[in-house]
């Protein structure tokens, strides 16, 4: 495949050409494109956006529009461990906001944020389905995703001080 001029994405997403073969001619797949980038990189980099437009025959202003309406999309890197906290209305009626709060105390990162050494993204998110064990969270990483329930702001620090133990003693091994 040659690459056009404008493409600053070619040849630097490998990942992502099975995708881009699968849906280059697919109309409407655009949304399905994107979920799938983000599967795979975590977050849609700006440059593979100039390079899915040349694939499936999009303007990368429209896909930069959609990737930016839609809260599902992130456009920048998600820490190693990508906190999803709910807000839906069970969590909320449970102390949800105290428990963002322990976070922000704990790693001093907001909704939307990453820690400066990368480990964790904060993401303030919908009902989890899981609102018997509200307040709830999601921790995202490479080793699967672990679900918390009935936190309490003591609860949530341990828990994130027992990943970060564990991450120290990956460094040391
Ligand atoms: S409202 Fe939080 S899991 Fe449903």
């Amino acid at each position: 495949m040659t690459c056009n001029p404008n493409d600053y994405g070619c040849g630097k997403y490998p990942e992502l050409e099975p995708v881009l073969d699968k849906y280059a001619d697919v109309r409407g797949s655009l949304i399905t494109v994107l979920q799938k980038t983000q599967d795979i990189y975590g977050y849609i980099p700006v440059d593979a956006i100039n390079h899915i437009g040349d694939r499936i025959h999009v303007k990368p202003s429209k896909i930069y529009s959609v990737a930016t309406f839609y809260a599902q999309f992130r456009l920048e890197p998600v820490g190693k461990y990508l906190i999803m906290l709910c807000k839906g209305t069970a969590c909320h009626v449970n102390g949800t906001d105290s428990i963002e709060e322990a976070i922000t105390e704990f790693l001093g990162i907001k909704d939307g944020e990453t820690t400066e050494d990368g480990f964790f993204t904060l993401n303030n998110v919908a009902c989890l389905g899981c609102c018997s064990l509200a307040p709830a969270m999601l921790v995202r990483s490479n080793e699967g995703t672990e679900a918390y329930g009935n936190l309490t702001k003591e609860k949530t620090k341990k828990i994130l001080n027992d990943i970060k133990g564990r991450e120290a003693k990956e460094v040391k091994i």
